[in-house]
């Protein structure tokens, strides 16, 4: 895909579902009791993964654009041959944990990146739980050999990751009494939101929460706000900007997912957020941007550390590309993001020097200089649908023209990144 430099943004858009809420709603609607109707149902290929493999676990999927039904079985069935999670983490993370607490066994594989990706945080709370696991090195593919007796457990998170905290919350479904899941530093809390939406009480107090198993979801409708990660690269393209005037409308507000509208408000850009519905504890509504400036962050470089990396954990290469563009950003704390779809901090590193930012790279993060003046140049998306849009939005703002490989990869979040974005910019 090739990217040229646009004078503005002006429009106002919606966008398909959050990817997290719709993984979730998926597989608590595909062990619900009663069907469940999701509409603006994420288009993304991971999504797809997740309902592909509840379809081999006998769970029913009636599919029209962007709306889906699930009609649940009574009981999940054992698959009849690998589960394919394809790109996705989320899915093969909680699926594990839905698996653990049945008793057959099943296998979950995946693509290239997710078989090298980190299975261990999930292996070992599941196996304390009463579940057998097989794996190459703790990586995937994934045996699992499930016991309707899963023993509850209070578990430490060793690293700050709600698909792990979901995955322990899945299985304490099934287990017999109080599972407790502490986090070292609060993640998105989508699977507690919908848990309790969906009939199941989760109690927490901050980075604490707990289930009583065993428990039993009510299925019904729900309306999926848009993607307030899929979001972030249309609000950065406009404050890149001068002149843009963006709107986007019914978009995911959960308070554990605005870190990166509180970011840019810090650094200047005049965004307004209103909620305007809630459904199933989800609040959603409208994030408008206007600028008429580049916004600068005049104090030197801004510092983001590990107390807000898993709050933005998703939008880090895009904030240090807006970085690059204000007086440079420092990110430490954040070596999850090597262990992402690929090396988020060796890609961002690569691709910001590729455009010209002086850039140092740490184990937990990258120092981006800035401001910086991008010039365009060969972008390598190394598969990894964040870094292909986020380097998108820079090339936006660069001069000459970028190309950047592999952009097809957007499908795994956002497949209609480029089509929305066309429609925005002014050249
Ligand atoms: C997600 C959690 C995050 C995030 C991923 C989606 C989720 O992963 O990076 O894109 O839906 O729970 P970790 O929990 O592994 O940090």
């Amino acid at each position: 895909m090739k990217v040229a430099p646009v004078n503005r943004i002006k429009g106002t858009i919606r966008l398909p579902g959050d990817k997290s809420i719709s993984h979730r709603a998926a597989l608590i609607a595909g062990i619900a009791e009663g069907p469940s109707q999701l509409q603006n149902f994420s288009t993304s290929r991971d999504c797809q993964s997740t309902l592909a493999c509840l379809e081999q676990l006998g769970v029913g999927v009636n599919r029209s654009p962007n709306n889906i039904t699930i009609e649940p079985p009574t009981q999940l069935r054992p698959p009849d041959g690998p589960l394919d999670c394809g790109n996705s983490g989320s899915t093969m993370r909680m699926l594990a944990g839905i698996l653990a607490g049945n008793s057959f066994t099943s296998e979950l594989i995946g693509d290239e990146s997710l078989s090298s990706r980190p299975m261990k945080r999930i292996i070992e709370p599941l196996e304390k739980m009463g579940a057998t696991f097989q794996s190459i090195r703790d990586r995937p593919p994934l045996r699992i050999e499930g016991t309707a007796k899963l023993k509850p457990i209070t578990y430490e998170l060793p690293v700050a990751s709600a698909q792990v905290k979901s995955c322990i919350l899945f299985a304490g479904l099934n287990a017999q009494g109080r599972t407790t899941v502490i986090e070292p530093v609060r993640t998105r809390d989508h699977t507690e939101r919908l848990f309790n939406g969906f009939g199941v009480s989760i109690e927490g107090t901050g980075t604490t929460v707990t289930i009583d198993g065993p428990a039993h979801f009510i299925g019904g409708p729900m309306t999926i706000p848009g993607d307030i990660s899929s979001a972030a690269y249309f609000v950065a393209a406009a404050m890149l900007m001068p002149n843009s005037d963006l709107t986007i409308e019914d978009v995911s507000l959960n308070p554990t997912r605005t870190e990166f509208i509180s970011l840019l408000n810090k650094w200047g850009v005049d965004i307004e957020t209103s909620v305007t519905r809630t459904d199933r504890n989800e609040p959603s509504g409208t994030i408008k941007v206007k600028t008429r400036e580049l916004a600068r962050s005049r104090n030197g470089p801004s510092v983001i550390d590990k107390d807000i990396v898993p709050s933005l954990i998703d939008e880090l290469p895009l904030v240090a590309v807006l970085g690059s563009q204000l007086g440079g950003v420092e990110i430490r704390g954040a070596a999850e993001l090597r262990v992402k779809e690929t090396d988020r901090i060796a890609a961002t590193a690569r691709n910001l020097r590729a455009m010209g930012v002086a850039v140092e790279e740490f184990d937990d993060g990258l120092f981006v200089n800035g401001p910086a003046k991008l010039r365009g140049a060969a972008i390598d998306s190394f598969g990894d649908h964040r870094i292909a849009m986020a380097f998108s939005v820079a090339a936006l703002v660069a001069d000459g023209t970028s190309e950047i490989s592999g952009s097809s990869c957007v499908d795994i979040s956002f497949p209609e990144f480029f089509d929305l974005l066309h429609k925005v910019v002014e050249p």
